[in-house]
């Protein structure tokens, strides 16, 4: 039986699988994992019958991360903060824990990519879930956040949640090249989209970071930033590998290598 497995809806073209066969490979642990599109009416029923019989861990992606954060007994503190869960762990006293994955795996990625520093002054676009999950962790390393968002009142009501060293800015006011790194945590790539900011605020130096990633190459976010002069862009496919190294983590207590399964990945793209 897959004692772990991803929710999502759709779910056809998750790559975790495909990542977790690659962490049991290299630790050498038994780790049977495989993916569940979930109807967005029942996905409640749907993941505690996979836990019910026998499940041990679940990851949760798009759209769902809200609602099994409702559904966790204990949460992580990067979970709790999140407002959001994509990783749960079913304990051995029959209790599930929930956390958030998310954040970690960005930093990680932008302390591998040499583009984080711990007084970097962050524009983070979007204020969905996404957003959330990654906010504290940014916070935690030090940096400045300045978040902005097409609909400016989601970005105010997220920001209220936090004291200090984040604020809210509506995207048409953007206009100056206040930061070092520009971190799009839209949904805009999935509809092949970008989201419309001023373009004053690309510079040669400043890093842009897209959460997204395609195969074939740049995403649209990225590919509107290099147009405009941004020499230095990366996607969010170490992310994603950071994140999903986290939940592996969690679940058996060992951080599996990240670089090998990001190269196997990259070349795969
Ligand atoms: P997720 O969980 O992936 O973050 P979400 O909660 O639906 O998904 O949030 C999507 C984010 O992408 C939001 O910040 C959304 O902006 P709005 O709050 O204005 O909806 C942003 N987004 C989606 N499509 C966009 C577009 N075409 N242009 C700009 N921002 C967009």
């Amino acid at each position: 039986m897959d004692t772990y497995a991803v929710f999502g809806n759709p779910i056809h073209h998750s790559r975790s699988p495909y990542i977790h066969a690659l962490f049991a490979t290299l630790t050498g642990l038994s780790h049977p994992y495989k993916r569940v599109m979930a109807p967005l009416e029942s996905f409640e029923h749907t993941l505690w019958h996979f836990f019910e019989a026998g499940g041990l861990g679940a990851n949760i992606t798009l759209p769902f991360k809200e609602r099994a954060f409702s559904l966790c007994d204990k949460l992580t503190e990067r979970g709790l903060l999140a407002g959001a869960v994509n990783t749960i762990k079913k304990l051995p006293d029959g209790s599930y824990l929930g956390d958030n994955t998310d954040g970690i795996g960005l930093v990680s990625d932008l302390k591998r990519l040499h583009i984080l520093r711990q007084d970097s002054r962050v524009l983070l676009i979007g204020a969905g879930g996404a957003t959330r999950g990654v906010i504290q962790p940014l916070l935690a390393y030090g940096c400045q956040i300045v978040l902005t968002n097409r609909t400016f009142s989601r970005a105010q009501k997220l920001v209220d949640f936090y004291h200090s060293d984040i604020s809210a800015l509506p995207l048409e006011q953007l206009r100056t090249p206040d930061y070092d790194l520009i971190i799009n945590a839209t949904s805009t790539g999935v509809q092949g989209n970008i989201p419309i900011l001023p373009v004053s605020v690309i510079t040669p130096v400043v890093c842009c970071y897209d959460m997204f990633y395609q195969p074939g190459g740049d995403t649209p976010f990225i590919t509107w930033c290099r147009r405009h002069g941004a020499l230095i862009c990366a996607d969010g496919l170490g992310m994603l590998v950071g994140q999903a190294a986290s939940a592996f983590l969690l679940w058996h207590g060992v951080l599996p290598p990240i670089l090998p399964v990001l190269k196997i990945l990259r070349a795969e793209l």
